[in-house]
């Protein structure tokens, strides 16, 4: 078993690219969250889909996960940003397995490199934990070789 669990999400590859990465670096457990049913994939619907699925508060059913958060003191969580938050299916698993005092670290992709507000929603969300840094990453799977460098160097941050 690793020592941090990191749960993410990722409809287009970005985020899997960052959790895949950082687990090249450190012993770190993936718990790749995936929807029963997922948003269309191309084109301007997606945006559509998962916007409104953010703005109702949607909680989507996951398949069935791999690790429980219980076994792990230090969770990275991954998303990509949605709508200005995070996505329906992290909403899901804070909804479903709701933890408390982890070290949590959040690891935020987006078009436009601003998580702030996303990373905000997240943390009003977990309210008895212990936040760790954030890294944002712009489309990370776009130039993977600059992204790799800013995921290595945060992986280093929390390994002491
Ligand atoms: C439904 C939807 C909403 C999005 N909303 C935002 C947004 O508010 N701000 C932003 O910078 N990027 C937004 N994006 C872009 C993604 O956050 C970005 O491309 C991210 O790297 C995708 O990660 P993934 O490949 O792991 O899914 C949105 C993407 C989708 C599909």
């Amino acid at each position: 078993m690793g020592m941090t669990l990191m749960i993410y999400y990722s409809l287009e590859g970005n985020t899997e690219f960052a959790a895949q990465t950082a687990a090249q670096y450190a012993d770190i457990d993936l718990e790749r969250l995936i929807p029963e049913k997922e948003p269309p994939k191309k084109g301007f619907r997606k945006f559509m889909w998962g916007g409104r699925s953010v703005v109702f508060g949607e909680t989507p059913p996951l398949a069935p996960l791999k690790y429980s958060a219980d076994d792990y003191d230090d969770l990275i969580i991954g998303f990509p940003v949605w709508a200005s938050s995070y996505p329906p299916a992290i909403a899901t698993y804070i909804k479903e397995h709701p933890f408390t005092g982890k070290r949590v670290r959040i690891i935020a992709c987006s078009a436009g490199g601003n998580c702030e507000k996303a990373v905000k929603k997240l943390k009003e969300k977990l309210p008895d934990n212990r936040f760790g840094e954030v890294l944002s990453l712009q489309d990370p799977a776009r130039e993977k070789e600059k992204s790799a460098g800013l995921i290595k160097e945060f992986i280093a941050g929390i390994d002491q």
